[in-house]
């Protein structure tokens, strides 16, 4: 199998030219983020690998099965930059679900601790010897309320991390799961009586702009949002709007919903075209870090170990567990119902 892997950077490479090696999948490394425009580059492989912010639409899709390119394999758990309707029945597509529910949730809670703490200002006065405490003013977290939207993998590890800080635990999940040990909430429940929000769903029609004007009015005044999951479940300007009025008091921001434009590249020596970036990252109060939370060695390795694994059991066997097919209504139950390949 050649595989052209798009949007490649040097942190990819290692991990994904030992498992390569080691099963003779020949990788071909791009820097280009796959689109319309670089379709083409795939050219001659028999499969493409991508990443969060490569765009497969429609047009990409139809290119692609022009080409004679039968497999996506994603190198992520979201889907949601992929057309996995019109893929059916044209381009298998397999991604990773899990690789290290560790790594977001730990740099999650990396997060909520810098801001409440002011570890990010302390950091910068302290270089300076600036030893002044001004304005450091925090919070404990032991005895403060936590909603965790979406309790899946990641989300379960984040509540275990809240539970190690002593915090109280609400969780609204649209699927929950059958634990006693989760108190589940509804939606305005949850937005009513935390004191921090951890985004941790998917980013599908439904939860697109979840919270919007409408959920951050129903907030705690003084609420601290965390988004590690995807951009788009935060409508941004609405949060810039309720960061002026001091109804969110806090914002940590791993995703951002137009990042595909900005993150993952060195944009210092450029003009931020982006208003609401620029303006969210001038805030005092806002962390942003760039889609880094998965970003640990043990994430890397699994990463690379499943997504080679997939190529290589669906080239000999036809068929993968991880492959994704809408048919079956929740994409992710595809193989429970039907064992074979999708189409
Ligand atoms: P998961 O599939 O294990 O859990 C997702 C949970 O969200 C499930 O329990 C599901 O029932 C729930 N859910 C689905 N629709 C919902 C809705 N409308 N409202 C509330 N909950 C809903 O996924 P996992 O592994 O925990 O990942 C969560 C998200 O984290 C991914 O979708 C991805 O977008 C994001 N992610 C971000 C990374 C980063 O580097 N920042 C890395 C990996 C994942």
């Amino acid at each position: 199998m050649k595989i052209a892997f798009f949007d490649s950077k040097p942190y990819d490479r290692p991990s994904f030219e030992k498992y390569s090696t080691q099963s003779g999948v020949a990788l071909k490394f791009l820097e280009a983020k796959l689109n319309e425009d670089t379709v083409d580059l795939a050219r001659g492989c028999d499969g493409v690998c991508v990443f969060v912010n490569d765009t497969v639409n429609a047009a990409v899709i139809d290119r692609l099965e022009e080409l004679g390119i039968s497999l996506i394999a994603l190198r992520c758990a979201g889907f949601n930059n992929v057309d996995v309707r019109h893929a059916f029945g044209k381009v298998h597509v397999l991604r990773v679900p899990a690789y290290s529910p560790y790594a977001v949730a730990e740099h999650t809670m990396a997060l909520l601790l810098t801001s409440i703490r002011r570890i990010h200002k302390a950091y910068i006065r302290t270089r300076d010897f600036n030893f002044s405490l001004s304005g450091f003013t925090g919070f404990d977290l032991y005895g403060k309320t936590v909603g965790v939207i979406g309790t899946g993998r990641i989300g379960r590890v984040f509540m275990d991390i809240c539970r190690g800080f002593g915090m109280n635990v609400l969780a609204y999940d649209k699927y929950p799961a059958d634990d006693p040990a989760i108190h589940y909430v509804g939606m305005d429940e949850l937005l009513e009586q935390s004191d921090v929000i951890s985004l941790h769903c998917p980013l599908t029609e439904e939860t697109y702009h979840m919270m919007d004007s409408t959920a951050f009015d129903k907030c705690k005044k003084g609420v601290v949002l965390l988004n590690t999951s995807r951009g788009a479940l935060v409508d941004a300007e609405a949060l810039l709007s309720s960061i002026k009025s001091r109804k969110v008091g806090a914002a940590c921001l791993d995703v951002y919903e137009e990042e595909s434009d900005v993150f993952f590249e060195d944009n210092s020596g450029h003009i931020m075209e982006d208003d609401v970036l620029a303006r969210l990252i001038s805030m005092p109060n806002v962390i942003v870090t760039s889609h880094q939370a998965f970003l640990t060695e043990e994430a890397l390795a699994n990463i690379a170990e499943t997504t080679i694994r997939n190529i290589v059991t669906f080239e000999k066997e036809g068929t993968c567990d991880n492959e994704l097919c809408y048919r079956c209504g929740r994409i992710e139950d595809c193989r429970n119902q039907r064992p074979q390949k999708c189409f």
